[in-house]
C-alpha cells in the first residue's frame, strides 16, 4: 500500500467527497431496478449497502463500476468528472474497483496469475514485475500467499472470496466495492476476511460493502445506505439504520432490535 498516513486520521467534515452519486437511475425494460439514487462517499469511508433481494444492490454496483450504463444521472469523481458510463478498464485504471457476487477465476491459472490476469494481456502475465509484486502484497493482504501457485480449481470456496478480492486490491484501488464478501464463508473465515478489510480501510482505502449477513455488516461499517424495489429508503448509522422505521417495515424486521 502507498499511503503513508491513514485518511481516517482526518476529521470527517475535511475528507473529501470521492463520489457522489446523481439522480442514478437504471431501468431494465419497464423495471426499475436503480431508480433516482442520490448519495455521497467520502474518501476513506467504510459503507455497508443492504436491503431486501432484488433492491437493486448488485446493479449498483454494476453501474459504478461501468458493467452497465445508467438509464439516466451521473456519478462525479472527485467533485469534478462524471464517470457514468465509462468502460470497466477506464474506471478500474481511475481506482475504482469491485469482487462479484459470485467468483469466477480462471480455474487453470494459478492465485499469483488469476491476482494479476484482469490487469494485464496473457502474453505478459508472469513478466511484469512490479505487478507481480503488487499482485504478491495483495495475496499476503488477503492471507493466501502460502497458496500463490496453487490453480484456482482445486481451491476451497473461502479462498475463491478471497482471491476475488486479492484481483481487485492488486492495482490498490482508491475505493473498492465488495459484493457479498461473506456469502458461503464459515464463521472463522469471515472473521479472516472481516479483519482484511478492517485493514485495508485503516491503511486509506474507502470500501462500501453490500452484504446480507447483518451480524458482521453491522458492526463493521460506520454508515449505511438502504434500498428497496431501487430507491434509497434509508441512510445513516447501523443505529440510525435500525431505528428507521420504513427500513425496519421494507427489510430488517424484528432483527433491527440486534443492532439497535
Ligand atoms: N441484466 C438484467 N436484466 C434484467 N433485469 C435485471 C438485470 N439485472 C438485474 N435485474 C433485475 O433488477 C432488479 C435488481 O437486481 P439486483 O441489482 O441484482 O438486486 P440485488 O443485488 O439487490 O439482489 C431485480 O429485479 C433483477 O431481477
Ligand atoms: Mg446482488
Amino acid at each position: 500500500m502507498t499511503t503513508t498516513f491513514s485518511e481516517k486520521q482526518v476529521s470527517n467534515s475535511q475528507r473529501s467527497v470521492l463520489i457522489e452519486v446523481q439522480n442514478l437511475s437504471k431501468h431494465f425494460e419497464g423495471l426499475k431496478a436503480v431508480d433516482d439514487v442520490n448519495f455521497k462517499i467520502k474518501a476513506g469511508e467504510l459503507i455497508g449497502i443492504i436491503g431486501p433481494n432484488g433492491a437493486g444492490k448488485t446493479t449498483l454496483f454494476n453501474l459504478l463500476t461501468g458493467f452497465l450504463k445508467p438509464t439516466k444521472g451521473k456519478l462525479i469523481l472527485d467533485e469534478k468528472k462524471n464517470i457514468a458510463g465509462l468502460s470497466p478498464h477506464k474506471i478500474a485504471k481511475l481506482g475504482i474497483t469491485r469482487t462479484f457476487q459470485l467468483v469466477r477465476p480462471f480455474k487453470l491459472l494459478n492465485a499469483l496469475e488469476n491476482t494479476t490476469v484482469p490487469h494485464i494481456p496473457k502474453s505478459k502475465l508472469t513478466r511484469s514485475s512490479t505487478l507481480k509484486n503488487k499482485a504478491t502484497w495483495s495475496l499476503i493482504t488477503v492471507d493466501l500467499a502460502e497458496k500463490k501457485n496453487y490453480p484456482a480449481f482445486i481451491l476451497p470456496h473461502g479462498d475463491l472470496k478471497r482471491l476475488d478480492f486479492a484481483r481487485a486490491m492488486a492495482v490498490q484501488p482508491r475505493m473498492l466495492l465488495l459484493d457479498e464478501p461473506f456469502a458461503g464463508l464459515s464463521v472463522e473465515e469471515a472473521f479472516r476476511v472481516e479483519r482484511v478489510i478492517r485493514e485495508a480501510n485503516e491503511k486509506g482505502m474507502t470500501i462500501v460493502i453490500v452484504e446480507h449477513k447483518l451480524k458482521i455488516l453491522m458492526r463493521l461499517v460506520e454508515r449505511v445506505i438502504v434500498l428497496h424495489q431501487g430507491k434509497l429508503i434509508g441512510e445513516g448509522t447501523p443505529k440510525e439504520i435500525a431505528n428507521n422505521d420504513e427500513v425496519i417495515t421494507a427489510y430488517l424486521g424484528t432483527e433491527a432490535k440486534d443492532y439497535e
